[in-house]
């Protein structure tokens, strides 16, 4: 009994010893989430107030809505889901939220046809004070293996003293050594650069601290910005695309569509520039109760191709007139998804030169003159392309001829060029 309350303390060590004495064991698991993962995850809507039913509606209605069959995969419970570990250390589910056990939800998760993901901390305690993994990692992933777990997230909290790079290495060797797949999705809000080291421990790590329900509301951490509101986790992905590829994405966090709390215009801007970048598309809102609107945006179709490209490129900034942006994202045979962001909040008139993607912005009918910031002079148009609208959903020309659009505040055009 003792050796089995201690059993993770005990074979901790000496798993450690043998994956550092054979360091090609240590690994993640290969060939998953080769396009950025797609899901619904509970946080963003319910924060603590889950239980079993809450969760089965979602994955209910992620196949009725049609969201299954836009992509949408991985059903993840976040925090609060724990109470409490028993005499051996294994962990607990809230008996009165999950009465019939994680495995069941589990199962009746893969039934609808869907992955079902967990949330867990590399501290000692969550986010939300529920018993975290630290000193339980291999225990807890042999749990996850038992229940059918397909993806966990990984968080941050209460990890004082600790080192992210050696924690998350751990649980990704516990989860290895489960043997069951699991995409390992890394939360330690990008303090320590995850994109510099997790390639090989994680398969997405967040950049940024949590998102929040608005447009542009900094948080600060320690005096600094860490995240807040869209546009201030959207800025800063800047420069990160060269860390991200199949396997290993850059998370911006997780989708606030839906929530109430965005203007239509910047639901589709916060949709379409997740697409762009190449990010996670989990989705944080009621799916029971989600409008007509709000489905149009998450299942996009079209949309939704460009963040699932093949070529796992990230896209990024390729002129930024201030307010006025171009994003550019590669796709495989050579197509590539352009998206022209405005962040003023009244309407502008554009006019896009195709061949060097140069802008002319007016405003209520004067040319606003406005000169690039980043004018990245090296990406041009040599050949025609055909451009496919991806909110219109329609052919709308070729880029031999200059775009006229006008865009709504806070809103985006976003359109597929495909080679003649
Ligand atoms: C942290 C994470 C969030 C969420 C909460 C849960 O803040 O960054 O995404 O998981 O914890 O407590």
């Amino acid at each position: 009994m003792i050796l089995l309350k201690h059993f993770q303390k005990i074979i901790t060590p000496f798993l450690l010893a043998f994956l550092l004495a054979f360091p090609g064991v240590a690994q993640k698991f290969e060939n998953l989430a080769m396009t950025p993962p797609m899901g619904w995850n509970s946080w963003n809507k319910f924060n603590c107030e889950i239980n079993e039913q809450i969760i089965r509606d979602a994955a209910d209605a992620m196949v009725s809505s049609g969201m299954k069959d836009a992509g949408y995969e991985y059903i993840v419970i976040d925090d609060c889901w724990q109470v409490s570990r028993d005499s051996l250390g294994f962990i607990q589910a809230d008996p009165e939220k999950f009465p019939s056990g994680i495995k069941a939800l589990a199962d009746y998760i893969h039934s609808r046809g869907l992955k079902f993901g967990i949330y867990s901390c590399a501290g000692r305690e969550t986010c939300a004070s529920r018993p975290g993994s630290r000193g339980y990692e291999f225990q807890d992933a042999l749990t996850y293996a038992k229940w059918g777990v397909d993806f966990l997230k990984h968080d941050w909290c209460n990890s004082t003293g600790q080192n992210q790079k050696e924690s998350y290495a751990l649980m990704r060797d516990a989860l290895y050594a489960s043997g069951r797949p699991v995409v390992f999705s890394i939360c330690e809000w990008g303090l320590s650069k995850p994109w510099e080291w997790a390639a090989n421990v994680g398969h997405l790590w967040r950049t940024t601290g949590d998102i929040r329900n608005n447009w542009n509301i900094p948080d600060a951490k320690e005096g600094k910005c860490w995240g807040g509101g869209v546009i201030i986790n959207l800025d800063m992905q800047q420069g990160l695309e060269i860390y991200a590829g199949p396997g290993h994405w850059n998370d911006p966090d997780m989708l606030e569509v839906g929530n109430g709390a965005l203007t239509d215009s910047e639901s589709r801007a916060h949709f379409s520039l997740w697409c762009m970048l190449a990010a996670p598309l989990i989705a944080g809102n009621d799916l029971v109760n989600m409008d007509e609107k709000t489905k149009k945006i998450l299942t996009n179709k079209e949309l939704i191709a460009v963040n699932q490209d093949v070529l796992g490129k990230q896209g990024f900034k390729i002129k930024d007139y201030g307010e006025i942006e171009i994003y550019y994202k590669p796709l495989h045979q050579g197509d590539m998804a352009i998206c022209i962001f405005n962040r003023f909040n009244q309407p502008v008139s554009t006019q896009l030169n195709w061949k060097n993607f140069e802008l002319q912005v007016n405003s209520q009918n004067k040319n606003l003159e406005l000169t690039p910031t980043i004018d990245r002079k090296d990406i041009q148009l040599n050949d025609n392309y055909t451009i496919y609208d991806l909110w219109e959903k329609r052919e709308i020309g070729t880029t031999s001829q200059v775009l006229k659009r006008e865009i709504a505040g806070h809103d985006v055009a976003v359109f597929r060029l495909k080679k003649h």
